[in-house]
């Protein structure tokens, strides 16, 4: 499978969670796991540039796919992405354990529905959970980064596995 621009080859459990191989195999523990029972959204990744739940999903079944985690987001420079540049700017994180997933989940909201309203942000992230913030200061954030368009922002951009700008996407935030 293809992570970030780069490819990888392994052999692998057919039992092993794809959240596992990114973060054991792979080394890429940006991607964090809450729950490992599809409940809270810590785990979110995009698949081929929708998000998922990558605990939901077996490493061998992202055979040939091509994902994009918390760490392919930035340009390779370090520059934010500006849905990361929003939920610094807005304060949208205290202990940040969900934000990598929640991170993930509004990329993939905002490609799919670049100007939503409140509450399709809130429907949109209610598979993520957060035990912190209270999803005020994260709402804000996914509203202002809607505003400055970070729904067309490429998704690491200049690196080999850039996604394109205006990608069809399906499905809005994990589930
Ligand atoms: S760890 Fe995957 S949804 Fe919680
Ligand atoms: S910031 Fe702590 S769980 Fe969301």
């Amino acid at each position: 499978m293809t992570v970030n621009g780069k490819t990888y080859e392994h052999e692998v459990e057919p039992r092993l969670l794809l959240v596992y191989y990114l973060r054991e195999v792979l080394g890429l523990t940006g991607t964090n796991v809450g729950c490992d029972t599809t409940s809270c959204g810590a785990c979110t990744v995009l698949l081929n540039g929708e998000s998922v739940k990558s605990c939901t999903v077996l490493a061998v079944q992202a055979d040939g796919a091509d994902i994009t985690t918390i760490e392919g987001l930035a340009g390779p420079d370090g520059k934010l992405h500006p849905i990361q540049e929003a939920f610094r700017e807005h304060h949208a994180l205290q202990c940040g354990y969900c934000t990598p997933g929640m991170v993930m989940a509004v990329t993939s909201l905002l490609r799919e529905n670049p100007h939503p309203s409140e509450d399709q942000v809130r429907f949109g992230l209610e598979g993520n959970l957060c035990r912190c913030t209270g999803y005020h200061n994260i709402v804000k954030a996914v509203l202002a980064a809607a505003a400055a368009g970070a729904g067309s922002a490429p998704i690491g951009a200049g690196t080999a596995g850039a996604v394109p700008t205006g990608g069809a996407v399906a499905g809005g935030g994990a589930r």
